[in-house]
């Protein structure tokens, strides 16, 4: 380019457009990461804080009854902008048996602050296959008994009239208890954003 004679005008023009382009790129792609650093770890979270066990019951035409509370906090730590939860299930089951499946409507959690969702599950007669019924034998022989709960949310920040993009909260815990005396054996069940 421009061997001989000044270097065309319109060269110049494309040149500094393009400088001007490259320089927002990067700017606004430093802002974005920055953004999602300093926010990403207070993404929302649902966690299961608290459980137990009110009843644990199987007979020998081999269906099982139970009672659960199940304690489910939605915690917002962004100190600046209210969440809103919505699209909330969760799945509850044993061995792969269906017990029941528990929704939430839509709410919201002000800054750095959570609530609680109170569950009572209650489920009677589940029927359980001779390989379940003998899993739950064992499970009173060792007095420790697993529920899957598997869940999933969605939750947003209300910035603005628009609101932010909404995140995928997933919850995936093994919920352990002493049949017993229906303590529950506390574990790590925080969802994973995505
Ligand atoms: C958020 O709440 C915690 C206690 O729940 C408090 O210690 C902390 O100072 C609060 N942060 C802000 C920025 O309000
Ligand atoms: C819960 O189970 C239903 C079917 O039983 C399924 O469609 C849904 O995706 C499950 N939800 C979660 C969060 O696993
Ligand atoms: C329930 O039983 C377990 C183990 O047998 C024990 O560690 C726990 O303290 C008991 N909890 C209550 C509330 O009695």
């Amino acid at each position: 380019m421009g061997a001989n004679g000044p270097t065309n005008p319109l060269v110049w023009l494309v040149a500094i457009i393009c400088t001007i382009i490259a320089v927002a790129v990067v700017v606004i792609g430093i802002t974005v990461f920055i953004g999602y650093i300093v926010i990403h770890p207070r993404v929302p979270v649902i966690s299961v804080t608290n459980a137990h066990l009110d009843l644990l019951r199987n007979d020998y035409a081999g269906l099982l009854q139970t009672q659960l509370t199940i304690v489910v906090t939605a915690k917002n730590g962004n100190a600046k902008a209210h969440a809103t939860f919505s699209d909330i299930t969760f799945n509850v089951s044993y061995n792969g048996q269906d017990i029941a499946v528990l929704v939430a409507n839509p709410f919201e959690v002000p800054k750095n602050s959570s609530k609680d969702l109170n569950y009572l599950v209650q489920s009677s007669s589940i029927p359980l296959s001779p390989d379940q019924m003998e899993q739950v034998d064992d499970a009173w022989k060792r007095n420790e008994i697993q529920f899957d709960f598997k869940g999933a949310a969605r939750t947003q920040w209300r910035v603005g009239p628009l609101g932010s993009v909404k995140f995928l909260c997933r919850l995936d815990c093994d919920l352990k208890f002493r049949p017993m005396n229906g303590t529950y054996i506390p574990s790590r069940c925080t969802s994973k954003s995505k």
